[in-house]
C-alpha cells in the first residue's frame, strides 16, 4: 500500500450522488475525529441520495449545511467547512493551496468521467483535477454495478494519471453484523490509504496466531 510522507491534515471531501452516502458521512467523522481540516463539496445529486438512504436532514444551502455539521461534530479535534459548486475562489481551486489528498467518497460514474476527462466544471471536478495535477493522493470511491467500457475505460485512465480507484466493495472476511461493520471496512481501508491511523478495522493477519 503506497502512503504519504507524513500523515495528511488538510482532506478534500467530496460526496458525490452514488448510492452508499453512509460511507462519506462516516469518512467524514473518522477524518474530524483524527483532527483532520476537512474541505467538504456536496453534489446536488449527492443532496437527493442523503435524503433517501439516511434520516439525516442536512441543509442544502453552503453555509447551513456547515453550521449543522459543526454541530453535528462538535466534540471532534478537527474542522470541516463546507464549500459550493461554482465557488471558484475556494483554496481548493488552485494547486497553490492543494490539499495534502482528495477522497471522493461515494463517487458516481458520471463523476469518474468528468475528472477522466478534466473537465472542472465544479468545485469537484477542479478540485481533483488539481488534486491529480499537483501529485496528491486522490481516491475514488466509485459504486456502480454493473459497470460497462465506458465506466472502466475512465477509471483505468484516471488510475494510470496516479489516482486510486477503490471501489465500494467492502469484505466479508472480518465477520461483518451489521452494515455498520461494511461501512467500517470501506472507510477504514481509506483511512489505511491516506495515512492516518485508525482503530475501526485491523490491518489483515494482525489478529492471527503466529506459526
Ligand atoms: C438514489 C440514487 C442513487 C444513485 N446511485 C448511483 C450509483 O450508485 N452510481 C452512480 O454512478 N450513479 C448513481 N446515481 C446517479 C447519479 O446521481 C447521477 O448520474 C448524477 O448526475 C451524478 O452527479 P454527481 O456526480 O455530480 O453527483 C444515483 C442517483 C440516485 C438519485
Amino acid at each position: 500500500m503506497s502512503q504519504p510522507e507524513r500523515q495528511p491534515k488538510n482532506i478534500a471531501l467530496a460526496w458525490t450522488g452514488a448510492s452508499g452516502i453512509q460511507y462519506g458521512i462516516r469518512l467524514l467523522e473518522c477524518l474530524l475525529e483524527a483532527g483532520c481540516e476537512v474541505s467538504l463539496m456536496v453534489s446536488k445529486p449527492a443532496q437527493v441520495v442523503i435524503g433517501m438512504e439516511t434520516d439525516l436532514a442536512l441543509p442544502g444551502r453552503v453555509a447551513e449545511l456547515q453550521k449543522a455539521l459543526r454541530e453535528r461534530f462538535a466534540t471532534a479535534t478537527g474542522r470541516v467547512s463546507v464549500y459550493g459548486r461554482d465557488q471558484w475562489t475556494a483554496p481548493l481551486a488552485s494547486g497553490s493551496a492543494a490539499p495534502d489528498a482528495m477522497v471522493v467518497c461515494p463517487c458516481t460514474t458520471a463523476t469518474v468521467s468528468a475528472v477522466a476527462t478534466g473537465a472542472s466544471r465544479s468545485l469537484i471536478e477542479r478540485a481533483a483535477d488539481v488534486a491529480l495535477k499537483e501529485g496528491k493522493p486522490t481516491l475514488l470511491v466509485v459504486r456502480e454495478t454493473p459497470l460497462s467500457a465506458i465506466h472502466l475505460e475512465n477509471m483505468l485512465r484516471l488510475s494510470r494519471a496516479g489516482a486510486v480507484i477503490m471501489p465500494a466493495a467492502p469484505g466479508f472476511y472480518h465477520r461483518p453484523r451489521s452494515v455498520q461493520d461494511l461501512i467500517d471496512f470501506m472507510v477504514a481501508r481509506i483511512l489505511d490509504h491516506l495515512g492516518i491511523p485508525q482503530s475501526i478495522m485491523p490491518p489483515w493477519g494482525s489478529d492471527k496466531e503466529e506459526i
